[in-house]
């Protein structure tokens, strides 16, 4: 398919709305003898009908690693739900991956970046290593700077990383005034933007670069399945588009057609997410067990005036920090609930809950909950039956208290 084919899909049905959108974008039945949805290639090798069309590259796919039917619908479909401003989207073989190649597309050897000091561990675990070693250097900011952010930038600054909300702490940041403080210094802006997906926050169209999503959580959406997307505007897309091919990146078939299956479903899931993940955020203020919530949908949180202003929803992700209380309190808390399990990752059907800390994670700004934080994933299980399963779970924490 040549660009010019690849845009008139891109651009799909750009007069419906987003519930329409996840069901249609990056389909094309007829290509696929009216089958619903695209084959799943396995695929390496191309075979070209001639030595003269091979030499001249003259194919619609080249090679397996460089694309297929199926990674190419998958492109499509994401391009669509990240909007105009989208130029092209690269997919990657995990969130993280996602990241290190976005960042690894724009900066060089001598480049400064900001990164925000609420991102997520590995993100600045890549930072500190990967990007050291490289001669990349790397300052850690409050995530509540805004356009402020100017004062941190230097005459090398190549890229400011946002990740909105914090996907431990939620702090929300205000990603149209750092992006444009950005550019004002010739920076680019990139987001991980995983929590919200691009259903709720549609981060090209306020400025950002290159927006990154984790598609293990919520695009996959079935803890199946591992994944990451990068989408650029026209200024980034060529140097992602390289870094990915010059770098040989590519994720296996059955993990990208599990992701567009996924994605048929994103707003429907997403929207029971949300309803529930306020549900229990609500219930779970009332608590007396409970200090705070750190949920940006609720009116209480400090960054809510931003998500009002530039998000349309919110996911079943948040944390809660607890009254003090003994850490085996917490434990006896978590090991006592039924219903959500303990362990990483997010964005499945399923509820999930961690003990967290953020103290070792931060270099700019310090961690001081007031008590024991804890972070849940609020999943697609009836919602009276999870706050049954949360009842139990303050029931086993005031006898390990007592205890
Ligand atoms: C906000 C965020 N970004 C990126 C990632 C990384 O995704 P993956 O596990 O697919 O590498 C995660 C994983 O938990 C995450 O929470």
């Amino acid at each position: 398919m040549n660009q010019s084919d690849r845009d008139k899909k891109a651009g799909g049905l750009p007069n419906t709305r987003q519930d329409t959108r996840v069901v249609n974008a990056g389909r094309d039945p007829f290509s696929y003898y009216g089958f619903v949805n695209p084959p799943v290639y396995h695929a390496s090798t191309v075979l070209y009908p001639s030595a003269e069309d091979f030499v001249a590259h003259r194919a619609r796919y080249q090679y397996g690693r460089r694309g297929t039917p199926t990674t190419e619908a998958l492109e499509i479909a994401l391009q669509e739900l990240e909007g105009p401003s989208c130029a092209g989207v690269s997919l990657l073989p995990s969130g993280l991956a996602a990241i290190s190649a976005a960042l690894l597309s724009v900066v060089q050897a001598g480049d400064h970046i900001l990164v925000s000091d609420s991102v997520y561990g590995p993100t600045r675990m890549f930072c500190d290593h990967t990007l050291t070693r490289f001669g990349v250097t790397t300052t850690y900011y409050d995530p509540l700077l805004g356009a402020s952010i100017a004062g941190l930038m230097r005459e090398n600054t190549r890229a400011v990383f946002v990740e909105s909300p914090g996907s431990l702490s939620f702090e929300m940041q205000d990603v149209p005034a750092i992006a444009a403080a950005a550019h004002a210094k010739g920076a680019l802006a990139l987001m991980d933007n995983t929590w919200a997906s691009p259903l709720y926050f549609r981060a090209l169209d306020v400025g950002v670069d290159l927006a990154i999503h984790a598609g293990t959580k919520y695009l996959g959406g079935h803890a199946d399945v591992s994944i990451g997307t990068v989408a650029a505007n026209q200024s980034t897309v060529a140097a992602l588009k390289n870094f990915v091919r010059l770098n040989g990146l590519c994720v296996g078939p059955d993990d990208v057609y599990l992701t567009l299956r996924g994605i048929r479903t994103l707003a429907i899931r997403l929207d029971r997410h949300y309803r529930s993940s306020l549900t229990v955020a609500r219930w779970l203020e009332q608590r007396p067990e409970v200090l705070r919530l750190l949920h940006p949908a609720l009116p209480s949180h400090p960054g809510h005036i931003i998500w009002k202003r530039d998000f349309t929803g919110a996911c079943g992700l948040f944390s809660v920090v607890f009254k003090p209380v003994p850490r085996q309190a917490v434990y006896a808390f978590l090991d006592e609930l039924e219903l959500f399990g303990i362990g990483a990752s997010w964005g499945g059907f399923e509820s999930l809950v961690i003990p967290f800390d953020c103290t070792s994670l931060r270099t700019a700004t310090p961690w001081e909950p007031g008590g024991p934080t804890v972070r849940f994933h609020i999943g697609l299980e009836a919602v009276e039956d999870l706050i049954a399963d949360l009842e139990r779970g303050f029931a086993a924490l005031a006898h390990a208290t007592r205890n």
